[in-house]
């Protein structure tokens, strides 16, 4: 059997943070969650999770994943380091298995990159093999060091290297494949002689080669997979190639991205064909943008359904579905629980809020659309106000279908205008609406003539 430990019992203490280090998220999604996915789409039949600090929340964050969890006793009193993790699931490793060691700091780990280094591990008949790359700067990194003929001789950590070792440029990724018998007996030599006094799991491989086992190492193709993060700087490189990585995805998919630098796709979204993203944008969570659709500079749409053929310029939707052919913007706002049909135009400067909206409707500048029912080709004129609130509670306007609601007016919910019901311009509609019918509920215009002269 294939099995994965994956550590992440670990402080952090260098995020600074109140945050468990693996809960940050790298593109919209926490740390660990890659190792994890990493790790299942390489086959591994069990994935034990090593966790200690900040257990509580990790193991609610993931109580839907198929992972087994493993405590590491935290405190004053308890050893300390990856190798002590390592030991935690020591009655997990049954002899005949491989066992596959993952850091859940390094959230840029593939798949692809795993089944290569258990390969590798399995043709060159190893005991243990470690999965390295070269590092143009490996400070903090442990490196290997190897001797004359190549062979790796043992993993030195940064604080306890000489100055001569720290010029190594091949680092130690954490990430390793052993056979679990030969890793059971050498996880019970390891001990806490070093800079820092901690168990570490790197000295698995000297104790094996002192014992004449076979020890390897697996050079990987793209260094870039193997950076952790101990930091926030790190967590920023991680976020900027991960960001890479998805843009690069939906490019080769057939999404034209203007600017890939500064769009922020989260992992999750979902783009249609031919659909082109303009700078400054970001789609996060469960969106899903259809065909053809045009997503301008400076949007943020989060977990909303876009249609096909959509127009989006310089807004934020939220929690929302927008239909074929819309067009959104520039400068306006859906709020969660928005339902538009198709052929709609949502222009500058108006909200929606809560409110389903039919075919081909239009509020093309500024209105506040809250808790409503719109039906089809309603036009909602300028400055239209849909008052929903009276301090205390919210009520819902129904606007039926081909009405006409005049610039400048305020429907005072709860109130229906019937189909094809035309409210004058400035009106304050409390009442109902007939259908077909025009209501003019504003102030009759006085002029009196020669005013201005008298006044003076
Ligand atoms: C470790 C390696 C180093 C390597 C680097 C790669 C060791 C001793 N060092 O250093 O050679 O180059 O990763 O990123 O292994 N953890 C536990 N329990 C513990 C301590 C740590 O679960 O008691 C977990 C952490 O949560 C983390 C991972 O192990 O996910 C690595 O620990 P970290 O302290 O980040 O090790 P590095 O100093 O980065
Ligand atoms: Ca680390």
């Amino acid at each position: 059997m294939n099995i994965s430990i994956i550590l992440a019992a670990g402080e952090g203490t260098r995020m600074n943070s109140n945050v468990p280090k693996v809960l940050h998220k790298v593109c919209g999604r926490p740390i660990l969650e890659y190792v994890i996915d990493a790790s299942k789409n390489a086959n591994l039949e069990k994935n034990y999770v090593i966790v200690g600090h900040g257990e509580k929340e990790i193991k609610e964050k993931f109580k839907d994943h198929d992972i087994i969890f493993k405590t590491q006793p935290i405190g004053k009193n308890y050893p300390y380091g990856t190798g002590y993790a390592v030991m935690q699931a020591i009655d997990y490793i049954e002899d005949n298995s491989n066992v596959i060691i993952l850091y859940g700091d390094t959230p840029l780990i593939t798949d692809k990159t795993i089944l290569k280094l258990m390969e590798y591990h399995k043709k060159n008949k190893n005991n243990g093999t470690v999965l390295t790359a070269f590092l143009d700067d490996p400070t903090g990194y442990g490196r290997i060091v190897r001797d004359e003929k190549g062979h790796i001789l043992k993993i030195v950590e940064d604080k306890d290297a000489t100055e001569e070792e720290k010029k190594l440029k091949e680092t130690n990724s954490g990430i390793y494949c052993f056979n679990g018998k030969d890793l059971k007996s050498a996880l019970k030599k390891i001990d806490n002689n070093n800079a820092q006094g901690e168990y570490y799991i790197t000295d698995v491989i000297t104790i094996l080669k002192e014992k004449g086992n076979r020890v390897g190492a697996y050079i990987i193709d793209d260094p870039r997979e193997i950076h952790g993060i101990n930091s926030r700087i790190q967590l920023a490189f991680c976020e900027k190639i991960m960001r890479e990585r998805i843009n690069h995805k939906h490019m080769l998919e057939g999404i034209t991205i203007i600017n890939p630098e500064n769009t922020y796709i989260e992992s999750s979204v979902i783009i249609g064909k031919d659909s082109i993203i303009y700078p400054g944008t970001i789609l996060t969570g469960d969106t899903i943008v259809g065909e053809d659709c045009i997503i301008g500079e400076n949007s943020r749409i989060e977990n909303s359904k876009i249609g096909n053929k959509v127009e989006i310029y310089s807004s934020t939707i939220t929690e929302s579905k927008v239909g074929d052919r819309c067009t959104i913007g520039p400068y306006a706002h859906l709020r969660p629980n928005c339902n538009l049909g198709k052929d709609i135009k949502i222009g500058n400067f108006v909200e929606v809020k809560n409110s389903t909206i039919g075919d081909g409707s239009k509020a093309s500048h500024l209105a506040y659309i809250g808790d409503a029912d719109v039906g089809e080709g309603v036009n909602i004129g300028c400055g239209v106000i849909f008052v929903n609130y009276n301090g205390h509670s919210k009520f819902r306007t129904v606007v039926e279908d081909n009405a006409f609601i005049g610039s400048n007016s305020n429907l005072i919910a709860p109130v229906i205008v019937r189909k094809r019901g035309y409210v004058a311009a400035g009106s304050t509609i409390t009442d109902e609406v007939s259908e077909g019918s025009l209501s003019i509920a504003r102030a009759r215009q006085v002029n009196k003539d020669g005013w201005v002269d008298k006044k003076r």
